[in-house]
């Protein structure tokens, strides 16, 4: 029996009871694929301020670096919103991409057939579908660049710096190519190349690393126009690459036209096969320990690593399809509206999912 040593890192509000569905549906599909897992908590964002003091523990970096797959929740909180930037909970979720170098963050937002009624969008747009890749740079850009206060002509002011070097754009972008290749082949890279000089390099690289992919039919996109496209006509695109920020925005957006924000999984890579799997939402304070979350977005986010991380195609299969008949079914969470049966809660959701396996 294979088994695999997963790293867990709940971290705050719902982040603890979408971790615990996503390890309970692992188990359960681990038992019928006959696959073992192995999983050890780490402390991460607020939980660990509250804890010892910071953000980002040493033992929880050594502890993701030494795992064969990293799940993690959710982080942040009111509680540490007052805290300066460097000491606060997303503060650890950057610097776990950075010290795991997972430059690449893979986003799918697809529409369910069955959460059509769901999306926000005009029924005749909604009809036609959509099933996008967005493949998100993870640690540049202006996440990761000089910043500071500091004393201008008029008074305080605040500065952060968009910087981005060939070597992180090309690894990026053939990520992107290759991704689109085994889809629909076709890539729409997304910048805001009238303004900014980062995206302009964007740009050329993009049409130089085309030229290798001759099958790959690839469009230039501003980000303005994109976040227009995705509401008007998201069927057009099958993969799209872009930049740390322009990612996080566009992610959010394309999340919430599949019906909500709670159905979206999402893979950060480095160059081999380790990586860190995560819902794309936040810790909904709000909705914490009341049983309302919605799963979906960490199961999903588990059957991603056992393709991504294990090549358990088969198992990560059995995970996506139960979660199809589940949904196909009717049951439905808070976050997903109208259903015709009772609105399930976090724990019965992962009990249907688990009964569909
Ligand atoms: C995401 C989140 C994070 C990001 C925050 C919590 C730092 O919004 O993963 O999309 O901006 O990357
Ligand atoms: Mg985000």
């Amino acid at each position: 029996m294979k088994e695999y040593k997963i790293g867990l890192l709940k971290g705050d509000g719902i982040g603890p009871e979408i971790v615990e569905s996503a390890v309970r549906v692992l188990e359960a599909v681990g038992k019928k694929r006959n696959i073992g897992f192995t999983f050890t908590p780490y402390l991460i964002g607020g939980a660990a301020i509250d804890e010892c003091g910071k953000p980002l523990p040493e033992e929880t970096v050594e502890g993701c670096l030494n795992s064969d797959s990293v799940l993690l929740g959710a982080v942040g909180g009111p509680k540490w919103d007052t805290l300066p930037g460097h000491l606060r909970p997303e503060k650890a979720l950057l610097g776990i991409r950075a010290a795991m170098g997972l430059f690449t963050n893979l986003r799918p937002a697809k529409l369910y057939p069955a959460l059509k009624g769901a999306c926000p969008l005009r029924e005749d747009i909604a009809q036609n579908g959509f099933d996008i890749m967005i493949v998100r740079e993870l640690t540049g850009g202006i996440y990761f660049g000089e910043r500071g206060y500091r004393e201008g002509k008029y008074g305080e002011e605040a500065y952060d710096t968009e910087s981005y070097s060939r070597m992180e754009i090309e690894r990026i972008v053939r990520v992107a190519f290759e991704t689109a290749r085994k889809r629909r082949k076709k890539l729409t890279s997304i910048d805001k190349a009238n303004v900014l000089e980062t995206s302009r390099l964007w740009r050329k690289i993009v049409h130089e690393i085309a030229a290798e992919y001759p099958d790959v039919e690839v469009a230039d996109m501003l980000v303005d126009n994109a976040a227009m496209q995705l509401v008007r006509n998201p069927s057009q695109f099958d993969v799209i690459v872009t930049s740390n920020m322009f990612g996080d925005i566009l992610s959010d957006e394309a999340s919430q036209i599949t019906g909500s924000i709670g159905m979206l999984p999402s893979a950060s890579l480095d160059s081999g096969k380790r990586g860190l799997y995560e819902p794309i939402h936040g810790s909904a304070p709000d909705i914490a320990r009341q049983n309302k979350a919605n799963p979906i977005a960490t199961v999903l986010s588990a059957a991603m690593m056992l393709l991504y991380a294990f090549d358990e195609k088969e198992a990560s299969e059995d995970i996506v399809s139960a979660v199809d008949k589940v949904l196909e079914a009717g049951y439905r969470t808070a976050d997903l509206g109208e259903s015709k049966y009772p609105l399930l809660g976090t724990k019965e959701m992962t009990d249907k999912i688990i009964e569909n396996l």
